[in-house]
């Protein structure tokens, strides 16, 4: 049983290519930045929000490690708020690998050492802007810790994803269902806030 796990375990390692260690940082004198992208409108068993699921999140971690926010948004937001419309759209740039324009970037990007991304979880794949948001900076020497927001695919290989766009250091990831981290803000803060401890928070 073990040996079979454990071929699974090195199968989804070999698919992904990545296993992110769950190792302590350094947080000694580091700059800390939140970045994310999160969506409002309809969305998958939580109904028309006004705050996206991955904000919610995004929001706890910073206030949690006094880190600053950055949302990451459209030039154009021309997504629509119907949830199957938009997967049909998020579809469509996926496979076009598509770059949307973003509004904006950080401003003094260079000075964070430690830097959050936080993306839902779209077709097992983070939405295209932050594949804009990531070629538009330099993460070299940056250590990079994902957060997911899903329904049901969790992390997927999206760390994986990031380490190959970045080349940077990728620590462990968290995934929090979408709608508990809309409707459950109390576990969701329970599931962050042990998570940052193992990280060294
Ligand atoms: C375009 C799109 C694609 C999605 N694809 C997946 C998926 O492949 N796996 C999954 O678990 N959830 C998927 N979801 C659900 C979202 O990951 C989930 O609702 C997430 O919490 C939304 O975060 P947000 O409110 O911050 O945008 C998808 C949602 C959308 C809108």
């Amino acid at each position: 049983m073990k040996k079979i796990l454990s071929s699974i375990l090195m199968g989804l390692t070999l698919l992904t290519g990545f296993n992110a260690k769950a190792e302590r940082i350094d947080m000694t004198n580091k700059k800390i930045l939140v970045v994310y992208f999160s969506k409002t409108g309809e969305q998958y068993s939580v109904g028309n929000i006004t705050e996206g699921n991955t904000a919610v999140i995004a929001k706890m971690i910073a206030e949690q490690t006094k880190a600053d926010l950055f949302e990451i948004k459209l030039k154009n937001d021309t997504y629509p708020t119907a949830y199957k419309a938009l997967t049909e759209v998020a579809l469509t740039e996926k496979k076009a690998n598509a770059r949307p324009e973003i509004a904006g970037n950080v401003a003094n990007f260079a000075d964070y050492d430690v830097i959050f991304i936080g993306t839902p979880n779209w077709w097992a794949d983070m939405p295209m802007a932050l594949y804009t948001f990531i070629e538009a900076n330099d993460w070299s020497g940056k250590t990079i810790i994902p957060f997911v927001t899903h329904e049901g695919s969790g992390l997927s290989s999206i760390p994986g994803k990031i380490k190959s766009a970045t080349g940077a250091n990728v620590a462990e990831g968290l995934a929090v269902y979408g709608h508990i981290a809309q409707n459950d803000r109390k576990q969701a803060k329970v599931d962050v806030v042990n998570w940052l401890k193992k990280l060294g928070f």
